[in-house]
């Protein structure tokens, strides 16, 4: 990652315009929310999506919340049922995250979703955000705007403090109203399961899968059905090779080595992976810095089920 000078524009027309033109050439760009400050990028855009992960230092990939405009861009991605749209309907636009089945066909990067069948959405409220999602017209998705392991920021200084250098622009909208992350509520089947409180009451108990799961940790991770191995440099036989860099493979991550290209690649070369008919998986090494500590990461977690039964 480059440094960057990144620069701090009040909310205002001129600050859309600039912040809509960065998103649609990839960049990342910290807005004001209603709950608290979001780090944005064009969710159709894989690479964009990447530097998230990146900016943020995360050593791994979690699944992000996907903004949108309105209940009718929320359906271009998600399934919707009598129940999400009664509560998209009373709480929209406003702090309440649903989390819904993913279309087949959603314009939304897989690394967004950390390859899982649903996305979390949310039309957000505070009017620096809905104006920046009518310029750019696409999804965007948007976690809290601080570097991992530090607290979500309210401020804008809170933004500059922990990210500055490492993206092109704040959008400064003033102190957050609400300063805790949206409520995410899963919906479906006639249920719905609290994964993580927040300023919108459903007046239901945060729902754990089996006392033990934290709430909010309850997606179960994206892994492929089949068995991976790791380190390779050739594939055996049987196996479907993801290649990298100078292992060329079935199909590449990135033949130049490109750490953010690969890690937008990752979930769409792994389900392809698994959609092949070779029994087997194998991925080249993936070197352990920047965002491959996060590819990483993922990787080993899709071949740990798989260690010691082959
Ligand atoms: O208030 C907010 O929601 C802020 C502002 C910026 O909008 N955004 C935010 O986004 O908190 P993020 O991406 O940090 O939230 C991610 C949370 C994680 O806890 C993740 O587990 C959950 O959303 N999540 C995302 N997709 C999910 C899915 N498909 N299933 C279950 N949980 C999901
Ligand atoms: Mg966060």
């Amino acid at each position: 990652m480059t440094a960057q000078n990144t620069r701090v524009l009040p909310e205002g027309p001129e600050a859309i315009a600039e912040a809509a033109r960065l998103i649609l050439a990839g960049e990342l760009v910290a807005m004001p929310t209603e709950t608290v400050y979001g780090l944005a990028a064009d969710a159709t855009n894989g690479e964009a999506v990447a530097r998230i992960y990146e900016a943020k230092g995360r050593p791994g990939f979690n699944p992000l919340i996907i903004h949108v405009s309105d209940l009718t861009q929320g359906e271009e991605i998600a399934a919707f049922d009598e129940d999400s749209r009664a509560l998209a309907g009373a709480h929209w636009p406003g702090p309440l995250t649903l989390v819904l089945p993913l279309r087949d066909d959603a314009p939304v990067a897989a690394l967004a979703t950390a390859g899982l069948p649903t996305v979390a959405l949310r039309a957000p409220a505070h009017p620096a955000m809905r104006d920046l999602l009518a310029a750019v017209g696409r999804p965007l998705a948007a976690p809290s705007a601080n570097a991992s392991g530090r607290i979500s920021p309210t401020r804008a200084e809170h933004v500059r403090a922990s990210l500055g250098g490492r993206i092109a622009l704040i959008v400064d909208g003033g102190a957050s109203g609400h300063g805790i992350e949206s409520t995410i509520v899963a919906v479906g089947g006639g249920a719905r399961r609290l994964l993580r409180p927040g300023p919108i009451d459903l007046g239901i108990a945060p729902w754990a899968a089996d006392g033990i799961e934290a709430p909010g940790q309850l997606a179960s991770h994206y892994a492929p059905a089949k068995p991976l191995r790791l380190q390779a440099t050739e594939a055996e036989a049987d196996e479907w090779l993801i290649g990298f860099g100078p292992v060329a493979g079935n199909a590449s991550l990135s033949a130049s080595g490109d750490l953010v290209e690969a890690a937008a690649k990752l979930f769409d070369l792994l389900h392809e992976a698994d959609a092949r008919p070779a029994p087997r998986i194998a991925v080249a090494p993936i070197p352990e810095e920047g965002l491959g500590i996060a590819i990483n990461d993922r990787l080993r977690r899709a071949a740990a089920p798989w260690e010691g039964q082959a």
